[in-house]
């Protein structure tokens, strides 16, 4: 039996899917251990491998089969456009893409006028601006703090996620227009899935009566 290898988004959607995987009976006691530098952690028995990855990084490893089976949230997967498929709507790490900005840049919106936006997502905030709604903008890659650019004046709008609204709350920004809901996914190889369709089966399948 060869090994299946799992890339995982670093951070809180690694740690919330190390502990749904426990809960049908994938463990990986190796990488518990805070203090470890190591990159890749096997579970033996399993014949399963994980590794940590930065998100945008994690639907490449997918795509290109060093990792088999990936889990990245959607907006990550959205921005990213690779080739894979995606199984399973993991239900947590949920929220939503969104226009943001202060009131005042509403009628801006609604006039389809030429303004700025900053964003982490420069292809979702193209395809949505472009695509859906035929506006011409001015795209602004940032990579970070976005909620920054409408204040200090570097765009009129901003593309980014917002969880429960407190950063634009906190900055008298408001959610203009949504762009579609986010959550965890869990992302396949193409050709995985056909190799170890059994094992991906079953893991789809178990995870799902877990949900
Ligand atoms: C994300 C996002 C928003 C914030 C939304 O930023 O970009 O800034 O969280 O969450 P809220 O609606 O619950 O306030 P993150 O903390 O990942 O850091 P970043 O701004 O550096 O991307």
């Amino acid at each position: 039996m060869r090994y299946l290898t799992f890339a995982l988004a670093k951070g809180r959607l690694a740690k919330t899917t190390l502990a749904m995987l426990e809960q049908i009976g994938i463990t990986c006691e190796e990488m518990k251990d805070k203090d470890s530098r190591k990159l890749i952690f096997v579970n033996e028995e399993l014949k399963l491998k994980f590794f940590l990855a930065k998100a945008p990084d994690v639907p490449t490893y997918v795509e290109y089969g060093a990792a088999d089976i990936g889990v990245v949230g959607k907006d990550t997967i959205l921005e990213e456009g690779r080739k894979l498929f995606e199984v399973l709507d993991l239900g947590f790490g949920k929220c939503r893409m969104c226009v943001a900005g202060p009131k005042s840049a509403n009628e801006l919106l609604q006039h389809h006028e030429l303004i700025r936006v900053a964003t982490k997502y420069p292809n979702i905030a193209k395809d949505y601006f472009y695509n859906k709604k035929h506006q011409t903008v001015e795209i602004i890659k940032l990579n970070g703090s976005i909620e920054l650019a409408p204040i200090v004046g570097l765009s009129e709008v901003i593309v980014d996620i917002v969880e429960t609204g407190s950063t634009l709350r906190e900055n008298g920004l408001d959610v203009l227009e949504e762009i579609c809901p986010l959550s965890a996914r869990m992302v396949v190889n193409q050709v995985s899935m056909k190799m170890e369709n059994e094992r991906i089966t079953k893991l789809i399948t178990d995870l799902r009566s877990l949900l």
